[in-house]
């Protein structure tokens, strides 16, 4: 199956069948997704919660009641569970330490001089957010996002079904895992596994807008 097959052939799985487990190899191929996912200036804003047992789903449907409740059977069916999070504050102890594990990586290996230069260069782009901008929060959070696309790529292509969500409770997710003491907000909340036969979703029509909507050729 080529990409664009893959994309055509995924949908937002909504019954899981829980008895189908992912296995171990293809979960550390996603998650090695989520690590290896760029970012602006490699800043890496984001920390991910996986649930694989039954008490860590529990977890996440603590953020899942109320009007969000209709989620819940989903994260319950689900093989794997992620809650992608965003980092609150991006402050110069953080960016010390990203310097410093590209410096472990081997980044600045051949040139040790690019260390300071591209120090130097992605506190201009934090500072441009910081206090140009004033957007640091929402520039974190794109970053999660991309993060989230590829995981979704990566599952169609994996033959892995998938559903993102928003339609979570993110205050109680907050207070379950403790986030925001942690320098965290949670994004997106991600059940993986296998479709259930009863999934009536996966037999409906994709819709999306024609390419002539949608694609300007210059
Ligand atoms: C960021 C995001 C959040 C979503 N949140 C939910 C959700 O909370 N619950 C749900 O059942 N589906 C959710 N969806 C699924 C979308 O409704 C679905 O992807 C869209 O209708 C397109 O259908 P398809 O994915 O089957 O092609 C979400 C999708 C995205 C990308």
């Amino acid at each position: 199956m080529n990409v664009a097959q893959a994309m055509q052939s995924r949908y937002a799985t909504k019954v899981f069948d829980a008895d189908k487990k992912i296995a171990q190899d293809d979960v550390a191929q996603l998650l090695s997704v989520l690590r290896n996912a760029p970012s602006s200036v490699n800043t890496q804003p984001w920390h991910f919660i996986i649930a694989s047992t039954e008490a860590g789903k529990a977890r996440i449907n603590s953020g899942a009641t109320g009007p969000y409740a209709y989620n819940a059977p989903k994260v319950s069916g689900a093989s794997h569970v992620i809650v992608l999070c965003s980092k609150i504050h991006m402050d110069d102890e953080y960016l010390t330490q990203l310097l410093e594990q590209e410096e472990t990586d081997g980044r600045f290996a051949k040139d040790p001089s690019f260390k300071a230069t591209y120090h130097k260069v992605r506190s201009t782009f934090v500072d441009l957010h910081r206090y140009e901008l004033k957007d640091t929060q929402h520039w974190m959070e794109k970053q999660v996002y991309l993060n989230l696309g590829a995981l979704l790529t990566s599952a169609a292509i994996m033959g892995v079904d998938a559903l993102p969500m928003e339609g979570f409770d993110f205050p109680a997710l907050d207070a379950e895992f403790d986030l925001r003491g942690q320098n965290l907000a949670p994004v997106a909340v991600v059940a993986l596994g296998y479709r259930a036969e009863t999934d009536f979703n996966a037999t409906l029509a994709k819709s999306r807008f024609t390419a002539e909507q949608i694609f300007t050729q210059i």
